[in-house]
């Protein structure tokens, strides 16, 4: 598909006219790369902006131990690469592929006068930067102030409530990630999450559902038990 068609399906542009449009597409390089690839690594220097046209990134850093803390997942339509676009400071993260990508990236000299003169496309990358930044506070508060079982819980709360679907028995339908994903991104390991996902099993508040990797969730179940904590 041509660049301009599909940087108009990014939520980012979506004010822009087919004018504005093609003067981006006219700045903007595309960049194609196989999954498990790293797009970005932490601590170095960074001077563009990524849009995601296709697939899904895992944005990571490592703690003083060596493990792997995942801090976001983004998929088609979002973007990365604006923090140090913006202040100027070594890449705060790694950002890696996690299915094969297609990405358009954009130069800071080119976007800055695209942000000055489009007040609209500053503003929406200012509220998704709040939205992360809220994500962030609340997973920290999350590990700092729960057990492993609760921070599952919570986490598979609001899984369900961004990505699932309600079915007439009042369970949601989502495919979860990997218990190793869900591991990084909780600040445990794998073994702990496998624990605590065949106990919820066992209490039938997750059920396997119909196809690969679909689950059953009893939301209004874990949310008891969230206020019971
Ligand atoms: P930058 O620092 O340029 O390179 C790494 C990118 O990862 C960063 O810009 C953001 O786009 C993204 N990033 C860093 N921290 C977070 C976070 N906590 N949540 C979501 N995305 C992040």
């Amino acid at each position: 598909m041509e660049m301009v068609n599909m940087l108009r399906r990014v939520p980012l542009f979506a004010e822009l006219d087919e004018a504005e449009l093609k003067s981006i597409a006219a700045l903007a390089s595309s960049i194609e790369m196989p999954k498990k690839n790293i797009v970005v690594q932490e601590f170095d220097p960074g001077n563009s902006l990524y849009i995601i046209l296709s697939g899904q990134v895992k944005v990571s850093t490592y703690s003083i131990e060596g493990r792997e803390v995942v801090l976001a997942l983004l998929g088609k339509g979002s973007f990365f690469g604006e923090m140090s676009l913006l202040d100027e400071e070594p890449r705060s993260a790694n950002v890696s592929t996690m299915q094969d990508c297609k990405f358009a990236n954009i130069r800071r000299c080119d976007l800055v006068p695209l942000l000055l003169e489009q007040p609209v496309i500053s503003l929406k990358l200012l509220t998704e930067t709040a939205s992360r930044l809220r994500k962030t506070s609340s997973m920290l508060k999350r590990v700092s102030s729960m057990d492993v079982p609760h921070r599952v819980f919570t986490y598979l709360v609001d899984h369900c409530q961004r990505f699932g679907h309600q079915g007439a028995d009042g369970l949601y339908r989502t495919i979860l990630p990997t218990h190793q994903l869900l591991a990084d991104q909780l600040s445990t390991s794998r073994e702990t999450i496998s624990r605590t996902i065949s106990q919820l099993k066992k209490d039938s508040i997750l059920q396997q559902g119909e196809g690969r990797g679909n689950m059953r969730i009893d939301v209004d179940k874990l949310e008891d038990m969230l206020n019971d904590f």
